[in-house]
């Protein structure tokens, strides 16, 4: 076992640090940044009707569901198509209005998960066109879609999901540069520059694994906490969901994630010192607004660990600890924003003697309702 766990304590810490690579694998054959061109041959012989579609709904759970949020950012910002994100244990149980112009999206790690099986069955029968996200080749659900984009991250171990989240963010920022491209609602110089940057972004990832004894000595400091806030704003709110639902499943410390501007709408109540909040402080278009959330929270002597970019100084000033990932477009923060997240929640449950790869009561798919 120590053998396939390649040198690496644990299978988890191994998939975080086989991110670099994987996330290459994804985009692999799919991008051409000198051209400004995304190839999809998966959804290829659909590239006609995505330029008339009214509405894409992605239906998953768990981690996946987060990935979709992800999606739903990218997809309007760049395609201009109306995204719809549902978990597939509440669609499936709706009359949801569905018409053969809507896409729907199922993201699935395992392929195999009951709930979005049953939701796609249901879109498919009121006549929409589904595409699949998946991470295992051949599974049930690349089977039930009629199209598919595989994210190639390969076979993921770890109960929580950590390359297989990365790869399925991966996969939706090329669906969503594909669909602007076909829709023509994005320039090719405009994807020159995009694609060109995205290709760098697994030397960024690796660039953000270096903090990981920062993050071990930050693990240190908050390992004991019961109760712990993640808060992002724009696409550092999946991330922030993401990290919560990491650190819950792994070490059993309650965590929550929100959007920064909605704490003040309940989980204010909350802050006192013994309240470890997570912020994602990237210099993005919400940068100043996130400042001012920590600054709230600050007042109220909750702990900040803030994510921020490179060589960020006025966070600084305000955080307890700060852990650096290196610059990027907007679109392609969640890639980065998620490998320390994933650290600490790896650290913090080391730490706690808790079972990393096969937390207590959860299964790596559910296939049963
Ligand atoms: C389980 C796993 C999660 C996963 C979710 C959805 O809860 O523990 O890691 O995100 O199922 O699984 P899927 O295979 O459909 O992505």
């Amino acid at each position: 076992e120590m053998l396939e766990k390649g040198g690496f304590d644990h299978f988890m810490l191994k998939e975080i640090y086989e991110q670099p690579r994987s996330i290459k694998d994804c985009m692999r054959g799919r991008i051409y940044p000198q051209e400004g061109k995304v190839q999809l041959g998966g959804i290829k012989e659909f590239a006609e009707k995505l330029k008339n579609i009214d509405r894409i709904i992605i239906v998953a759970c768990g981690t996946s569901w987060h990935a979709g949020l992800v999606g739903e950012y990218l997809i309007e910002e760049y395609a201009r198509i109306p995204v719809e994100v549902e978990y597939a244990s509440e669609f499936r149980y709706r009359n949801p209005i569905i018409t053969e112009k809507d896409v729907v999206i199922a993201i699935s790690q395992s392929g195999e998960t009951a709930d979005t099986m049953a939701a796609i069955e249901m879109a498919k029968e009121r006549g929409a066109t589904i595409f699949g996200i998946c991470n295992v080749a051949g599974a049930s659900i690349p089977r039930l879609t009629d199209a598919g984009v595989y994210t190639h991250a390969g076979p993921e171990i770890g109960v929580a999901s950590t390359k297989a989240f990365t790869a399925q963010v991966t996969v939706l920022t090329l669906m969503a540069f594909y669909m602007a491209q076909q829709k023509g609602t994005i320039t090719t110089s405009k994807l020159i520059e995009l694609l060109t940057e995205l290709d760098h972004i697994p030397e960024k990832v690796e660039l953000a694994l270096e903090s990981n004894d920062l993050i071990k000595e930050v693990s240190e400091k908050i390992k004991d906490s019961t109760n712990c806030l993640f808060l992002g704003r724009g696409t550092g709110f999946p991330v922030a969901l993401e990290g919560a639902l990491k650190l819950k499943e792994i070490s059993y410390i309650h965590a929550e994630g929100y959007p920064a501007a909605e704490m003040k709408h309940g989980p204010i109540a909350l802050i006192t010192e013994e309240m470890p909040v997570v912020f994602i402080a990237t210099q993005n278009s919400s940068y100043e607004k996130v400042i001012s959330n920590i600054q709230e929270v600050k007042a109220r002597k909750g702990k900040v660990i803030a994510i921020v970019t490179a060589g960020d100084t006025e966070v600084k000033k305000m955080a307890d600890y700060c852990i650096e990932i290196p610059d990027a477009n907007e679109a392609f923060l969640p890639l980065l924003a998620t490998i320390p997240l994933q650290l600490l929640s790896y650290h913090i449950a080391v730490m706690r003697g808790c079972n990393v790869d096969q937390p207590r009561n959860l299964a790596k798919s559910v296939t049963v309702e």
